[in-house]
């Protein structure tokens, strides 16, 4: 027997749980269970399988990404990169150093055809230029990283402000400048899906370069981004993950039994929604921010300290929904990968006043063309904000009768065959996701992400580290990201690590 509660533990006694089986909770665990200080440890999953947003299905006799879909900047600095390739997941060209050399800012590339809402082509070159614009616009938020006062509080009204200064030397006719704004609106939108956010009126200025960016180009998992998620979890010993096992209060400060561990007194009891409990020493949450936002009046007891409440309440947290079409027939070249649509009664500066169910669709920025699969061809629209969060609550026949109209419009084309089927995310009613991914809100600042990653309780010394948090919307610089969330996981690990480290110094003290 030791004495002295906490600190006299031996290393192996580390009781953990994990909440909440992303890639950010399963690196944690996989960290911890090669340490042998860390053999008691459980991973709980509110639903029924791992990955979290990392979700992909079979479907139109392929597979399809219903949650991330590439790894941003692959390179060797990406740790969800490098997993992959000891995972053996990736082929030879996301591999090659020249993919992994390629440096593109962080910018979408340019579509291979723009259709407007009149049924025309939009030309390419009009839609380049305003790209250029818009891109040179939207790097110079960077310049505002360490300034103490922003000229406005959010990306929007910058990018807005600066395009009204551009438009003084527009030469074109009415007509095309009109094109050009909405060929903007189309880009603000494009920039809404990338932020997760309703509006770009919504991001802060201030901290919207502190995000950053990789090198290498994005690439995407030919046989589904799951397969790291599910490498990861069969890595685990058996018995480490548990599913089904809604977290719904974890109860911290406090001194509670475990029935295996007699005698032994544990600061944290996590209770599942069917009453089973799960008493630890420490807890790391990776819930995401949008049911943390939800639900932290109750998932904490006692309520977690006003500092970190008030910095779930003004972080963001959006949506961006994926609809995936499939065809019998492309009505696009098979050379083309992107199709953009503009809405040529839209502009930055027009705030629509309309109902959703009128104009939801409008918020959409055109398709991305799948690779071509046996015997159907997919797109996939992406659409942000509430719009997308109104498009989760019609149905399938509504949300492809809609985009069958759009379709015909924009190809001018009254008689174009729809799509054959539909299948789209629903990312705001997940009921263990509310949402897509986080962005630094106006109101908030890339030291909120730090005060969320601290670990609580922050004061007495003896008592630290109960709940630690991770998960992608903790990390500073590369929030709403995969590699961000694992970083975030492998983080708090280590910190656990460290601290048991120390303590078998003190028990064991080196010469
Ligand atoms: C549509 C979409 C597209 C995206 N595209 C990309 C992309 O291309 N590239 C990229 O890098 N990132 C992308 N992302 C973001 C990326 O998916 C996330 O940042 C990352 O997967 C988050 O991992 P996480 O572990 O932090 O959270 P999650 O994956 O959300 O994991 C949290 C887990 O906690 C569980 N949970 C929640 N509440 C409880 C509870 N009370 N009790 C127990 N368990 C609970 C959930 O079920 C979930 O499994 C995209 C996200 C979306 C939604
Ligand atoms: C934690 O417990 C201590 C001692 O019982 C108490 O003084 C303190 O207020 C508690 N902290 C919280 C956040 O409840």
């Amino acid at each position: 027997m030791e004495k002295g509660g906490g600190k006299g533990r031996t290393p192996s006694e580390h009781l953990v749980v994990v909440v909440g089986g992303g890639i950010a909770g399963l690196g944690a665990a996989q960290r911890l269970c090669r340490h042998p200080g860390f053999r008691n440890l459980r991973l709980l999953e509110a639903t029924d399988r791992c990955g979290g947003r990392i979700r992909s299905q079979s479907a139109f006799g392929g597979v399809i990404e219903i949650g991330a879909h590439w790894i941003h900047g692959p390179s060797k600095n990406n740790a969800v990169f490098q997993l992959a390739l000891e995972y053996g997941l990736l082929g030879e060209k996301e591999m090659s150093e020249e993919n992994q050399l390629i440096e593109v800012g962080g910018h979408p590339g340019l579509p291979s055809l723009s259709l407007s809402s009149s049924g025309k082509n939009v030309d390419l070159k009009l839609v380049e230029d305003v790209a250029n614009l818009f891109y040179t616009l939207l790097d110079q938020t960077r310049e505002f990283l360490h300034v103490a006062e922003t000229p406005v509080p959010s990306v929007g009204e910058y990018l807005k402000k600066e395009i009204a200064r551009h438009m003084v030397e527009w030469t074109e006719d009415e007509a095309t400048k009109n094109l050009k704004l909405s060929i903007l609106n189309t880009f603000f939108n494009l920039e809404c899906c990338v932020s997760g956010s309703h509006s770009m009126d919504l991001v802060a200025l201030g901290s919207f370069g502190e995000y950053a960016m990789l090198p290498g180009l994005d690439c995407t998992f030919s046989e589904g981004y799951e397969g790291l998620t599910n490498c990861m979890m069969t890595s685990l010993p058996k018995n480490v993950v548990l599913f089904n096992k809604p977290v719904k209060t974890i109860h911290w400060n406090g001194s509670y039994r475990h029935e295996n561990f007699p005698g032994g007194k544990f600061p944290v009891l996590v209770e599942c929604e069917g009453g089973e409990k799960f008493a630890a020493h420490h807890v790391i949450v990776t819930i995401p921010l949008g049911v943390l936002k939800e639900q932290m009046t109750t998932l904490f007891d006692p309520p977690l300290p006003q500092r970190k409440a008030q910095v779930i309440m003004r972080m963001g947290f959006g949506t961006n929904n994926k609809i995936f079409l499939e065809f019998e027939e492309p009505f696009w070249e098979l050379d083309c990968q992107q199709i953009q649509v503009v809405w040529e009664d839209t502009s930055p500066f027009l705030d629509v006043k309309a109902e959703l169910q009128d104009m939801w669709f409008k918020k959409l920025i055109g398709f991305l063309v799948l690779p071509p699969l046996e015997s159907s061809y997919v797109l996939c629209a992406f659409i942000a904000g509430h719009e997308s969060e109104f498009m989760e609550t019609l149905s399938d026949e509504e949300v492809l009768s809609s985009l069958t109209q759009v379709l015909r419009r924009i190809t001018g084309n009254p008689q174009l065959s729809g799509p054959r089927s539909i299948l789209r995310s629903r990312w705001h009613s997940a009921p263990y996701t509310r949402g897509s991914y986080s962005y630094v809100a106006v109101g908030s600042s890339g030291e909120d992400i730090d005060i969320l990653a601290q670990p609580i309780p922050s004061t007495s010394l003896d008592s630290q580290l109960q709940i630690l948090f991770a998960g992608e919307a903790t990390h500073r610089t590369y929030y709403s990201t995969t590699h961000g969330a694992l970083l975030s996981g492998w983080r708090e690990a280590d910190r656990l690590i460290s601290l048991c480290d120390s303590g078998a110094q003190q028990l064991h003290p080196k010469p």
